[in-house]
């Protein structure tokens, strides 16, 4: 039986380059040899990418604060049966471009209804298989906004306004205080390639 693998996931607020991150990660660590599985939510399985359309599209009014967190937190529970235990059980590492943190900072700290309300409905379809590293990708206030109305100024999530966005960068702020042995930020001002670096910096201790 192979050894399991590890589970590390890219957060953070609108238009900070994650994508970009996500990529350069997956490449330095397999460079170092490893069999890495990259994934993203809301998706990452054919049921989440389905849930994914259903959260993203539409009127603000489709879903209300707990639906819509509940449909995360199933999507979630579907991304992990099917594709990052097993990845993680096969010895692959999994990379998410984001992962339950997000759902922390939009739906618990932005949305209303508490982290920790959150973390509990979330905690169910997870199990096991929380993330041995999250890196919170952080830009001073304002930069990450004027980005990312151009990216993602349309869908149901990135649409609302700034002062949801503001919450949700305080939560992120709050939830890296909670819990520093598994959460860290990273600051991703500057070019991709320093940024890449501050990562594999804070990841060091799972690479050794
Ligand atoms: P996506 O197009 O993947 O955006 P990004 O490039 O910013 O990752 O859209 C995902 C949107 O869904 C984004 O606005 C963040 C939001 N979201 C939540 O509100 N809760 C969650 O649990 C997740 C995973 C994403």
């Amino acid at each position: 039986m192979s050894e399991r693998g590890r589970f590390i996931s890219l957060e953070g607020g609108e238009g900070v380059g994650k994508s970009t991150q996500v990529k350069a990660l997956a490449d330095a660590l397999r460079q170092r040899g490893l069999d890495v599985l990259v994934t993203r939510e809301p998706g990452g399985s054919e049921g989440a990418e389905r849930i994914r359309e259903l959260l993203l599209t539409g009127s603000q009014e489709r879903w209300g604060a707990r639906a819509e967190a509940l449909l995360f937190a199933a999507a979630r529970a579907d991304h992990v049966e099917k594709a990052i235990e097993p990845a993680l059980k096969s010895g692959k590492w999994v990379i998410s471009d984001r992962f339950v943190d997000s759902s922390l900072a939009y739906q618990g700290g932005a949305g209303g209804l508490g982290i920790e309300a959150v973390r509990a409905i979330n905690a169910f379809g997870i199990d096991e298989n929380f993330p041995d590293c999250t890196l919170i990708l952080t830009l001073e206030e304002g930069g990450e906004r004027a980005r990312a109305r151009d990216l993602n100024g349309s869908d149901r999530i990135g649409g609302r306004s700034d002062d949801y966005h503001r919450k949700v960068e305080a939560a992120f702020h709050i939830i890296a205080a909670e819990d520093p042995d598994r959460v860290k930020l990273v600051d991703a001002s500057g070019a991709a390639d320093a940024v890449t670096l501050r990562i594999l910096e804070a990841i060091k201790e799972l690479l050794q």
